[in-house]
């Protein structure tokens, strides 16, 4: 803790998410130590908030009374408390056991629990007021994702003065789909309490309109909302990226270059390696990616003691049931895989459950021949865009056609992952395919990372949101 920092100081740019950029672990004899949150949303916004000053208020992952706030780098960190039942109910349950998956097409089925939608609503009401005593008059307010999505609408009531824009990390679902939400209108009226509204695709930004319209009485026009109070709310798509020059520095560094080298030793300085980066999730089509990499091995087109798979997968929701049942399926199939296909003395298939420092992720991304990145549905997916970072001109990435990365990314080799023969074809392509074609794919996605990068996105959607009228026409 920060001693030098009043409780009742303010700041002009506040970021509000459901997490920390760091999560509290409280040992044994209660000391507090803090290690990096998982998943993209804090990449990015690491990277964002680097150099600027600003407070993030978020939760500190764990249940209970809520640690004291502090700053880090030129960040003031806010952490909000969550008791035992807001973590099973509005996280847990409301979170990740409804929005997610209705925002994902359902690819397991959704929960509806009338509890959940209480919690959700009193721990947006918890954030919007921590929101509201840290912003100072005026000040620029960033929310956050699915978890935090009555928080415009609820800040808005308390601090009519701030600027308020959200931005969705993940897909916005098809109106059948949304419809489906009991008190979906709610979720609808909590955005458009916001000045801007940023997805990561233009199909999401048009999936959120068609929802007003269909289900409030509002005009849109363009991808404009016109509410009846007078005041209009834009909803546009603004894809996230990644830290282009720092992973390039990064995976530049002789050091790191060194562990590249060391960790293909490491694996039998094989001809191929295969990597799959993604959290233990359902979304990231961690199966479908398994049977075909099986298939290839069980058909001979892959060879063992040529070619070796490594997936790291970092522990996720582990309280959530289709999480623990995905874990189980993954470790049995990894465990298949290995008893049929490996050599004595080395692996087919590498399977690392757990979080590394970014540089070994770094030289991960170096060393590995093929990214193989298969979600049935993901709103951006960094890995993929890291993964363009960390190499020069070599390299290739099997990607899904169902990730907003695919969009940006068409030199990618793209895939359908329901598709298993086709994506087994398509991963064989990827690897033998001449180093002059691999050269031309990576230029070309290069480029786009490199002008796209996540400073971009961030100033992108912070002039939109400047740029947004804020009052009602006609008020001043
Ligand atoms: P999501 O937000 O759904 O987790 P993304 O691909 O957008 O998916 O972002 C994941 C982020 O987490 C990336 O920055 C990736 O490098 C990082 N990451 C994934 N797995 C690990 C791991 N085991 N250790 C450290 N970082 C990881
Ligand atoms: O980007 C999607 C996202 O759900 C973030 O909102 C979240 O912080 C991250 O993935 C990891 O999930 P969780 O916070 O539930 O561990």
């Amino acid at each position: 803790g920060d001693p030098q920092v009043p409780a009742q100081r303010t700041f002009d740019l506040v970021i509000a998410a459901n997490r920390l950029p760091v999560d509290a672990v409280t040992g044994a004899d209660g000391k507090i130590t803090w290690r990096r949150s998982p998943g993209g949303l804090v990449t990015a916004m690491e990277s964002v908030m680097h150099g600027r000053e600003g407070a993030w208020v978020g939760w500190a992952g764990e249940p209970g009374k809520a640690p004291r706030a502090f700053t880090q780098n030129s960040m003031h960190l806010r952490p909000v408390r969550l008791d035992q039942d807001d973590v099973v109910d509005y996280y847990e349950g409301q979170s990740n056991d409804c929005l997610w998956p209705i925002y994902h097409d359902a690819i397991v089925p959704a929960k509806f629990r009338r509890r959940w939608r209480t919690a959700y609503e009193r721990v947006n009401t918890r954030f919007a007021e921590q929101v509201a005593k840290v912003a100072a008059p005026g000040a620029t307010v960033w929310v956050h994702d699915y978890q935090l999505q009555l928080v415009p609408a609820l800040l808005r009531k308390l601090r009519s003065d701030v600027r308020i824009g959200w931005f969705n990390h993940i897909p916005f679902p098809p109106v059948e789909l949304f419809m489906q939400m009991p008190g979906r209108e709610g979720i609808l009226e909590g955005l458009l309490g916001a000045d801007f509204l940023g997805f990561q695709r233009k199909p999401d930004a048009a999936n959120f309109l068609r929802a007003c319209r269909g289900l409030l009485d509002v005009t849109v026009r363009g991808d404009v909302v016109h509410l009846p109070d007078g005041r209009s709310v834009r909803a546009s798509a603004v894809p996230i990226s990644v830290d282009y020059n720092g992973l390039r520095e990064l995976a530049g560094d002789p050091a790191v270059q060194q562990r590249a080298a060391e960790i293909r030793e490491q694996l039998g300085d094989p001809k191929h390696i295969l990597l799959g980066v993604d959290r233990l999730d359902y979304t990231k089509g961690l199966r479908h990616r398994l049977k075909a990499y099986g298939e290839l091995l069980q058909s001979g087109d892959l060879d063992p003691s040529e070619t070796v798979f490594v997936q790291v997968a970092t522990p996720s929701r582990e309280r959530l049931a289709a999480y623990r049942e995905l874990r189980g399926q993954v470790e049995l199939e990894v465990g298949r895989i290995n008893g049929e296909h490996s050599p004595i003395g080395s692996t087919a298939l590498t399977y690392l459950h757990r979080s590394f420092p970014r540089t070994e992720m770094v030289a991960l991304f170096a060393a590995a021949d093929v990214l193989i990145v298969t979600p049935l549905r993901d709103g951006m997916n960094l890995v993929a865009k890291e993964y363009v970072a960390c190499h020069a001109d070599d390299g290739a990435i099997v990607l899904s056609e169902f990730t907003g990365a695919a969009d940006e990314l068409s030199r990618a080799y793209l895939c359908n992952p329901h598709d298993i023969d086709k994506l087994k074809q398509t991963i064989l392509q990827a690897m033998h395919d001449p180093p002059g074609e691999h050269r031309r794919r990576m230029r070309s996605m290069r480029r786009t990372v490199m002008t796209n990068d996540v400073q971009h996105w961030a100033e992108d959607f912070l002039t939109n949101l400047q740029a947004a009228p804020h009052k009602p026409k006609g008020h001043r």
